[in-house]
């Protein structure tokens, strides 16, 4: 079959920022450009493509990005772009543009626009992983993810400080939608006494129970990390101070997860997995999704990539109880 000449493609952002996203752009701009191949940024997402907001991309409108958190392109989430009226609209302006290709930078749901774009619209389309949750099938590595989890360390670590002075317990929700993968990794990097994900079932009287049993041994302060998928951090919270009597506060970390600049790890995964999607489509791999896995590129359909990732985090589970 005759591969497409991909001479013009287009890149955007799309769903939850995260840290790592302007560092996958500035590697899909910078290394389709030294592939002579044209670049049109499209503003917010799917809704900025439906709405025709796009701009050209030269060398320099990446520079100076690679350090910073967000997106220079912004993301939206589009409801619109769910229905085939959207989707017209979006081929549309692919169209109008003389867009050959797609790279969009997101998450599972933007994963399933852009096989959406690609299984019933024909459109030429390959997905980078950009998320914090890193619940994407297909890789073992999200853009976004490394620095959120470091984020919520550093934040975890200054909540220690006055759960030992105060002698408190502290409930900390953190972000990961339904996957456990940031609250797993947290807690045991932050030697948290304990952690609710939602692939784990959990029982709140036996964990009160625990900490009454640690309170008489003269244990004063735990720091307990809950997954937001899992529970809500005010329920659990309020739910040990009826049951201990014991004073304990909740932090929910939130937003702060998702900004912040990128980490090392998260600039070198998005600008190679940039190269990556760009060579799949110079080479006509279209429908696809690249990722690593076992410290090497991974490539997979779309449609498997939308698939809900399965974490291995047994051995993390069982480590939190032993080494507290
Ligand atoms: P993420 O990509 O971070 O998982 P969302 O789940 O919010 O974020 O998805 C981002 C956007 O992707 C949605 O707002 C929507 O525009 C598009 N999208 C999500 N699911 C679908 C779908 N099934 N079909 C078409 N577009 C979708
Ligand atoms: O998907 C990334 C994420 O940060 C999730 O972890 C979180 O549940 C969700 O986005 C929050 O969405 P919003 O930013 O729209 O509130």
């Amino acid at each position: 079959m005759k591969t497409k000449v991909i001479n013009r493609i287009g890149v955007l952002t799309s769903g939850g920022d995260s840290p790592g996203m302007n560092a996958a752009i500035r590697s899909v701009v910078r290394y389709a450009l030294h592939n002579n191949i044209q670049v049109l940024g499209i503003l917010r997402g799917y809704a900025g493509l439906i709405n025709d907001e796009v701009i050209l991309m030269d060398h320099r409108s990446v520079s100076n990005i690679i350090n910073r958190g967000g997106t220079i392109l912004k993301t939206a989430r589009c409801e619109e772009f769910k229905t085939r009226t959207g989707q017209r609209r979006a081929v549309e302006v692919i169209k109008k543009h003389d867009i050959d290709a797609l790279v969009v930078i997101g998450g599972d749901g933007s994963y399933r626009g852009a096989q959406a774009l690609f299984k019933n619209w024909g459109i030429p389309t390959v997905g980078m992983p950009g998320t914090i949750d890193n619940d994407v099938c297909g890789t073992e590595r999200t853009i976004g993810c490394n620095t959120a989890m470091n984020t919520a360390l550093e934040a975890i670590d200054k909540i220690r400080d006055t759960a030992t002075s105060l002698e408190r317990i502290f409930v900390v929700e953190v972000m990961g939608r339904h996957s456990g993968y940031i609250a797993i990794n947290v807690a045991i990097g932050a030697g948290a006494e304990e952690c609710l994900i939602p692939e784990k079932k959990f029982s709140l009287p036996k964990m009160c129970k625990d900490i009454e049993a640690g309170e008489k041994k003269g244990k004063s302060s735990w720091i307990i990390v809950v997954a937001e998928g899992a529970a809500s951090g005010e329920e659990v919270a309020k739910k040990i101070t009826q049951v201990t009597k014991l004073e304990t506060r909740v932090t929910v970390l939130g937003h702060i997860q998702r900004g912040g600049t990128p980490t090392a790890t998260d600039r070198i995964l998005a600008t190679y997995l940039g190269a990556a999607a760009v060579d799949l489509l110079i080479k006509g791999r279209f429908g696809k999704a690249v990722g690593i896995i076992g410290e090497k590129l991974s490539v997979v359909d779309l449609g498997v990539a939308i698939k809900k990732r399965k974490i291995n985090i047994d051995a993390l589970y069982r480590l939190i109880r032993i080494v507290t």
